[in-house]
């Protein structure tokens, strides 16, 4: 039988992590130590009782909040490699991963520092772990379509270390056609392009982000299951669905694991991956996201090993790379 467990978690490919996500309490405390930065807990285990939250709102309050640690290039740097030293152990061999550089700018950080702080350990993860990397630049939904040209062009110099660019942040009232312009700029650069669409915003927002901004992959994704027209289209197009369950379920997305509609998506025929979005607040990296999927929703070996070729086929990898994963 080709069922028998592997010895180590499956390889794949992460294709929706922020990296800011990844800021875990202890490094948190000693970039707040490093640069002088104080921040309104005591210790690293009332920081951790502050992962509770009630939505997405709740989260992105102190995801901004605890990026005030974050001020020179090492630091960066040293976020980007703490994650992936925990990717490689848990079998992650390409990952490609978002920034929110708004978030930075906003409180006087150069976008030159956090792209060459980010870029300076990617390559090295590539020598060190065997991992490829991409960058995938988000623009957040909830400032202005002005401030995400504005961050555009700032971030023309570096273009070539961007793969493509997404769309996060606040969804609920904030639709992707407010973004139809840089999404077209960036296309025009040759930018891949992929937006946060259907986390906890309608099926309507999915539609836009497909047919407005053209984009090549949808996050999350989860509500489209809602519309069976939007479930045709994109099981005809298979437009990959980067799906976060531990972020569903710590977000309350869904209630319980055990109903979420993962099995019913790949059922379905979607081209679902799983990926762990902030492993820091929500309890879990990539495969800890498996495991969880797996004891939740009883998926057996073929459906993990699906997933996880679903996920380097997904991927912008060139395609004599992804064939090798395949
Ligand atoms: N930024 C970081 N994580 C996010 C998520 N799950 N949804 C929207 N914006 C985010
Ligand atoms: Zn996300």
């Amino acid at each position: 039988s080709t069922d028998r467990p592997a010895a180590g978690p499956l390889p794949k490919a992460e294709l929706h992590l922020h990296i800011e996500g990844t800021l875990e309490p202890g490094l948190a405390f000693a970039l707040a130590r490093r640069n002088g930065v104080r921040l309104p807990y005591a210790t690293e285990d009332e920081l951790r009782r502050a992962y509770s939250f009630a939505d997405l709102q709740s989260f992105l309050d102190l995801y901004y909040a605890l990026m005030a640690v974050l001020r020179t290039e090492d630091d960066f740097a040293d976020l980007a490699h703490a994650y992936l030293a925990r990717a490689k152990e848990q079998g992650v061999r390409h990952a490609e991963i978002f920034f929110d550089p708004q978030a930075h700018t906003a409180r006087g950080v150069a976008i030159g520092t956090v792209i060459d702080g980010l870029a300076r350990a990617l390559d090295a993860a590539e020598e060190t772990y065997g991992i490829s990397t991409r960058l995938i630049m988000c623009f957040l939904r909830d400032e202005s379509a002005e401030s995400a040209l504005a961050t555009f062009e700032a971030a023309r110099p570096y273009l070539h270390r961007i793969t493509a660019v997404g769309l996060d942040s606040a969804e609920v009232g904030h639709p992707p056609v407010k973004f139809r312009e840089v999404f077209a700029l960036a296309k025009e650069a040759g930018l891949k392009c992929v937006a946060h669409a259907g986390e906890e915003g309608p099926p309507a927002y999915v539609w836009e982000a497909l047919d407005v901004l053209g984009v090549d992959r949808i996050d999350h994704g989860v509500r489209s299951m809602e519309d069976e027209r939007l479930v045709a289209r994109l099981v005809a197009d298979q437009v990959p669905l980067t799906v976060c369950p531990l972020s569903n379920l710590r977000l309350r997305v869904v209630d319980d694991l055990a109903d979420h509609p993962l099995p019913a998506m790949l059922d379905a025929g979607l081209l679902v991956t799983v990926n762990s979005d902030d492993p820091a607040y929500f309890g879990g990296y990539a495969d800890d996201n498996f495991t969880a999927v797996r004891d939740a929703l009883g998926l057996d070996g073929a459906t993990l090993r699906r997933l996880a070729r679903n996920s380097f086929r997904a991927s912008f990898l060139d395609e004599p790379t992804r064939e090798r994963y395949l």
